[in-house]
């Protein structure tokens, strides 16, 4: 049906908006679902470019009719957990792909509705322009269509209405082989030896700062569309991140197999991830999930973007002058890419904490609360992951130092 007029083509734009946002955060917890990186680009990309589409759409009905841009907050039909696609602490593949599948189908078939509305002025061009773009090629599931319910009038900015998964999976490139309680992780070395390993498991960690980025656009309601569009943003770059230090660890291990002796572990460990695409080690601590998960939004903001990705950038300009960079110009480019990427995602962190908390001294305050609080979010990762209960580790850790230390670069 055609709108018929002004108010009811802004009804029609606006139902269209709400399913694209729901679509943009869909995708998110598909690439929280998919441990495999190749599998996780693609859906982070998915949930970068629809967010786009949708801070677009949202911009031109502001820019020409003046609609207020509101608060973001899943429609009943979307809603993880309503949809049977979150239950237990798990995600369920199957009704998540049809859940996809369907919401898609219903954008295209509502901007097919909406399009010829658009079509008949001049005056309205730049919507007609968005909307088409929002026609799949493809032909469309029958009978799928929008609108879906109207989101919830509001709550408190950031509140968490889903909780995400209650675990995540690992690529199987990697094997948990080693405790963060005995052993430290990688180090940075220009050396082969020291670079392989380093690189790899920089990879998880780039791979696991994407996954917070879409947890917290999944679980959280009633933040601005830019909300979602900066941990779209984010969440993209950290896989690309993650694929290209993989991709560069894997390409030393030729060079580097022609120096170890052949009786060399780490000799091993790359002969058999050739011959079975797997083992490569990884703390058993994985990834610090459980460190994350059970942080509020600002908890995570001040604990990854603030105290970890805004220190990283200086780290980043050091790694640049390594002898390992002058020897490989593709990983300098890339650190120089890391480095513009990790000031964006400095600037995400702080300017969300300062949305979360205006008042410079509750800010102040809260980040001085999660400083505190730090190590207890690390051991319950470790606690997850099963290093002891929190009572064992709390006598053990207390006023003590270890390898644990090294979280702060759990994810960048
Ligand atoms: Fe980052
Ligand atoms: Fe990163």
């Amino acid at each position: 049906m055609r709108p018929h007029s002004i108010n009811q083509l802004k009804g029609e734009l606006q139902v269209l908006l709400r399913a694209l946002t729901d679509f943009g955060r869909l995708n998110a917890l598909a690439a929280l679902a998919h441990p495999v990186v190749t599998d996780k680009l693609r859906y982070a990309r998915g949930f970068y470019e629809t967010t786009r589409q949708a801070i677009l759409l949202e911009e031109l009905l502001y820019q020409k009719f003046q609609v207020k841009k509101g608060f973001v907050a899943w429609s009943a039909d979307c809603n993880p957990r309503l949809a049977g696609v979150l239950t237990d602490g798990s995600i369920e593949q199957t009704p998540l792909r049809s859940l996809l599948r369907s919401v898609r189908a219903a954008i295209s078939n509502h901007a097919i509705l909406v399009r010829p509305a658009l079509d008949a002025t001049e005056m309205l061009s730049e919507l007609r322009q968005a909307v088409g773009e929002l026609i799949g090629t493809s032909p469309e599931l029958d009978g799928i269509r929008l609108p879906f319910d109207q989101s919830p009038s509001g709550g408190e900015a950031g509140e968490k209405v889903v909780r995400g998964p209650s675990t995540l999976g690992v690529d199987p490139a990697f094997t948990p082989s080693y405790s963060l309680l005995n052993q430290p992780s990688p180090s940075f070395g220009s050396q082969l030896h020291e670079a392989a390993p380093y690189y790899w498991t920089l990879s998880l960690r780039e791979a696991f700062a994407s996954d917070v980025c879409a947890l917290s656009a999944v679980e959280c309601d009633y933040l601005p569309l830019q909300f979602y569009a900066d941990m779209a943003k984010q969440c993209w770059d950290e896989v690309r991140h993650a694929r290209f230090y993989f991709d560069f660890s894997v390409s030393l291990f030729g060079p580097l197999l022609s120096q170890l002796p052949a009786s060399s572990p780490l000799a091993a460990v790359i002969r058999n991830y050739h011959d079975t695409g797997s083992g490569l080690p990884i703390p058993t601590e994985l990834n610090f999930y459980h460190t994350f998960l059970d942080a509020t939004l600002a908890e995570r903001l001040i604990l990854m973007q603030v105290r970890t990705e805004t220190p990283a950038i200086k780290r980043l300009g050091v790694r640049l002058q390594s002898e390992l960079a002058a020897q490989h110009p593709d990983l300098a480019q890339a650190i120089e890419i890391d480095r513009c990427d990790e000031k964006s995602h400095s600037r995400i962190g702080w300017s969300w904490l300062r949305f979360l908390f205006p008042d410079p001294v509750q800010r102040r305050l809260l980040i001085e609360r999660t400083d505190l609080l730090r190590s207890l979010f690390i051991l319950l990762s470790v606690s997850h992951t099963g290093g002891g209960t929190m009572g064992e580790l709390l006598s053990t850790f207390s006023g003590t130092s270890s390898h644990l230390q090294d979280a702060p670069e759990v994810a960048s």
